[in-house]
């Protein structure tokens, strides 16, 4: 199937009940373990680069190709949008012109009017070419990629007047936060969330930082109105936790995996990619969207 936007299957999982993933990707094999986990569990997904990823992977044209390339390489059956995370209003620009399927504006940083102008802009452009929207209101807590907040839980105005932009969907902070939560983290302010919903019915709610938050509260949300969930440090974590047991391993035996040609990076990448997809098989089951394609 080739590439598509996301918002007929984002507003398919608010309507019934369960998310979709935001994958973020940072190279080659990562973009492969999401399409095999996505293609495993016949899941819909977004696989998503913060800004820093594409560049890091090459620019946006690099990252769009490879996604798309590796969809159509793969023979993937499931639906994939190719998604920005969190781009300023420049890249939202520039990943539009180079293809991307669905774009999330990230205006947090600017003051709400414009923010909100800003996003009119994104959208109208988007929409004129079949590219779903993703804006946000208030700020994400933690850091992703240097955009640094405190976490709060978004304005229910500024929420609507976000959603009366035409956007396709919503992240807006209920207590979350970007990566690992501290010990003394509250949980998910449930409460914001039905508020936020009861102001916007029907509108699919974004959880971005959904790494690391418990599998209870996570379909706690889902239930009243989250529809997608991004996931980005829990790859990573898994990623690094199989490299770092597969190199003591190494070292343990290093004659013997030496002879065997494991330092070879195809090998030697294997089980924590490997770790990747089966982190983000395990997302898709607690978000519900096993066999949604
Ligand atoms: P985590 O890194 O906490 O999973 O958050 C990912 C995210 O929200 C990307 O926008």
């Amino acid at each position: 199937m080739p590439i598509v936007s996301a918002e007929k299957f984002v507003k398919a999982a608010r309507e019934n009940g369960y998310a979709v993933g935001g994958f973020n990707t940072n190279n080659l094999e990562w973009t492969q373990a999401i399409l095999r986990a996505a293609e495993a569990k016949k899941a819909p997904v977004l696989i998503q680069t913060s800004m820093g990823a594409a560049k890091y992977m090459g620019g946006y044209r690099v990252a769009r190709n490879l996604i798309a390339n590796l969809v159509e390489a793969m023979n993937i059956t499931v639906p994939v949008a190719i998604h920005l995370d969190h781009g300023h209003y420049e890249d939202a620009l520039e990943a539009i012109e180079v293809g991307y399927t669905s774009i999330m504006f990230d205006g947090s940083h600017l003051p709400i009017e414009e923010n909100l102008e800003k996003a009119r802009e994104v959208v109208a452009l988007a929409h004129s070419k079949g590219i779903s929207v993703e804006a946000e209101v208030g700020t994400i807590g933690g850091e992703e990629d240097g955009i640094i907040g405190k976490g709060e839980l978004a304005p229910i105005e500024d929420a609507k007047e976000m959603v009366a932009t035409g956007v396709d969907f919503l992240a807006a902070g209920i207590g979350n936060i970007h990566g690992p939560y501290p010990e003394n983290w509250e949980g998910l302010d449930l409460d914001h969330l039905k508020k936020l919903t009861e102001a916007l019915p029907g509108v699919p709610i974004v959880l971005h930082g959904g790494s690391g938050i418990p599998d209870e509260q996570i379909k706690e949300a889902i239930k009243l109105g989250v529809a997608k969930v991004n996931v980005n440090t829990e790859g990573q974590i898994a990623f690094s936790d199989a490299t770092r047991k597969f190199a003591a391993e190494y070292n343990a035996n290093a004659a013997e995996y030496d002879k065997k040609k494991l330092f070879d990076p195809r090998k030697f990448l294997a089980p924590g990619i490997k770790a990747v997809q089966d982190a983000i098989e395990e997302r898709i089951d607690v978000f519900g969207s096993e066999n949604k394609a």
